[in-house]
């Protein structure tokens, strides 16, 4: 057995009694090599103990083979999901994937921008914490392709995102429909854009029934999270019967999941007294004690959608043209809000 470090292509092309591009195809376009010749190369690969170098490889190329994603929370589901689509049409192409977890502060966002720039990604796929980003701007026109998740974006860059406002007027249209009278939304920062769209989403539901928009409450949460529904839960509970309402769209399912737990702790029937409705569909909402109605968001589609748009960004190069790819969400019905529609 060689040393790693000591055995080269050229080594591995002598042994196997192949040439240098052959190693290469085994390498890198195994489908291309017929299955005997794969085999001695691989052979003799195992035998000298080479170990490609990557580094010398990113040098010669000027990128790696290595995407790089940053979500807002690796914590929730959401990302993950979308993470897991990423990896899947990403590994058909090669690639790798580094997740990276924003956490919501654009601070974080910053440093994992231009550590990912450093690197020489292959590219970033990234869930902006804010609407606009100056430092994406600048990576992008430094040479990194960049694709917004679940963001639109301007014309002039590919993003993948969820109709949100058509998703918030599902959400609340449904609990008009219920005959809700007194609506909440939960969730927050409203900074985070698709908080913010899927409240006007719920205002235009509000309209189109012919009610005042501004009768739509709104129960704002520092954070998109589990805590965060318990904590808006303490709240719904402690305000007086006639101004509680009767049904919470909750901008998310970990803030539904929490608001759920804290109305089982205090053992508010749902959805009889309270009717909640998430957003997402993670795999947690139909496994909820009691079933969470919640906005689907197709996950694993919009992160192997936003892979295509940048492996095919960086393929065509000058002659990419950037497109806007945008899914529609859909509800799912369950026994948290519905009272028979
Ligand atoms: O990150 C907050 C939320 O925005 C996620 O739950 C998902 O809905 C995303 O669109």
């Amino acid at each position: 057995m060689g040393n790693a470090k000591s055995v080269s292509v050229t080594d591995v092309a002598a042994r196997a009694g192949v040439s240098l591009g052959t190693v290469s195809n085994v390498l890198n376009r195994p489908e291309k090599v017929a299955e005997g010749t794969r085999a001695r190369v691989l052979r003799a690969i195992g035998e000298l103990g080479f170990v490609r170098n990557e580094a010398a490889r990113q040098m010669r190329s000027g990128r790696s083979r290595t995407i790089g994603l940053i979500v807002l929370d690796t914590g929730n589901p959401f990302f993950t999901d979308i993470a897991a689509g990423v990896e899947h049409t990403a590994a058909e192409s090669g690639l790798s994937l580094f997740l990276c977890n924003s956490d919501e502060k654009t601070e974080r966002e910053r440093h994992y921008l231009s550590l990912l720039e450093e690197q020489r990604v292959y590219g970033v796929l990234v869930t902006p914490v804010l609407g606009r980003s100056t430092l994406i701007e600048d990576i992008r026109h430094r040479g990194t392709p960049v694709v917004l998740v679940d963001s639109g974006s301007s014309r002039q860059q590919c993003s993948v995102s969820v109709d949100d406002v058509v998703g918030g007027e599902l959400a609340v249209g449904h609990l008009l429909r219920q005959g809700h009278q007194r609506i909440a939304v939960v969730g927050g920062p409203v900074s985070i854009k698709q908080v913010a769209d899927r409240v006007a989403g719920g205002r235009a539901a509000f309209r189109a029934a012919g009610r005042d928009p501004r009768q739509l409450s709104f129960i704002e949460t520092d954070a998109l999270n589990v805590a965060g529904g318990r904590i808006a839960g303490e709240r719904i509970a402690g305000m007086p019967a006639r101004r509680r309402p009767t049904a919470a769209f909750c901008a998310n399912d970990l803030l539904a999941l929490g608001l759920l737990q804290e109305m089982t702790r205090r053992r508010v029937d749902v959805p009889g007294e309270l009717a909640i409705v998430g957003y997402d569909d993670i795999e947690f909402a139909a496994a909820a004690a009691v079933p969470l109605t919640s906005v689907r968001q197709p996950r694993m589609q919009l992160g192997q959608a936003a892979a295509s748009l940048l492996i095919e960004e960086v393929a065509q190069a000058e002659t990419h043209r950037h497109r806007q790819v945008v899914f529609e969400p859909e509800l799912v019905v369950r026994e948290s809000s519905d009272a028979g529609e």
